[in-house]
């Protein structure tokens, strides 16, 4: 299948975030994530030729648990992925991979560090594809499920 990834204003994220993440949430105000609106955030979209978004992710500044504390020099810069998604009916075709690498280059590009987000377990063969490696046990979200912490370092360009 024919797309692009690009990078894309936060808000062109959230219908997808809605569809699959939360599709409890039926108001827009309860799918921004803390950090949307800063400067610092990205996001990335798979887009199809007529523009549809396929995939979606976004990546901003955020320390890490604690739990990482001891693997971390102090200082490192350190961010999170979040709303990680594709469209049902296009997935396993390497969409999300292709989205999630354009988040690893956009840290790349900002001179690498510590990338880490909280994973959804169906979807750790995703990110252990993309050299991120769990750590620590397993917890539920009520709402949405297990979950596992998940980082990699990302070296400079
Ligand atoms: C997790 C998710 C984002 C993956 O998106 P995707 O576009 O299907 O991702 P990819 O196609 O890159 O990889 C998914 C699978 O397809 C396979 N795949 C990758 N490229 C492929 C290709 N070119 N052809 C066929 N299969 C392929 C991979 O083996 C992978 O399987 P695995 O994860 O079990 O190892 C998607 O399943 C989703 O939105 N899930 C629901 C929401 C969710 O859990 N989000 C993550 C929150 S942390």
């Amino acid at each position: 299948m024919a797309f692009t990834v690009r990078r894309v204003p936060v808000s062109r994220t959230i219908g997808l975030r809605q569809a699959v993440l939360r599709p409890q949430h039926v108001k827009v105000e309860h799918l921004a994530l803390p950090g949307d609106d800063e400067p610092a955030t990205v996001a990335f979209a798979a887009l199809d030729t007529g523009d549809a978004v396929l995939a979606v992710a976004r990546i901003g500044p955020e320390a890490p648990p604690s739990s990482l504390d001891a693997s971390i020099p102090p200082g490192t810069p350190a961010w999170r992925l979040r709303g990680m998604a594709t469209r049902p009916d296009v997935r396993n075709l390497g969409i999300g991979s292709a989205v999630l690498h354009a988040g690893i280059d956009h840290v790349i590009s900002l001179g690498g560090g510590l990338l880490w987000c909280n994973a959804r377990t169906p979807a750790i063969g995703l990110y252990r594809r993309a050299d991120f490696i769990t750590s620590g046990e397993e917890w539920v979200d009520p709402l949405l499920g297990p979950h596992v912490l998940m980082w990699r370092w990302v070296l400079p360009g």
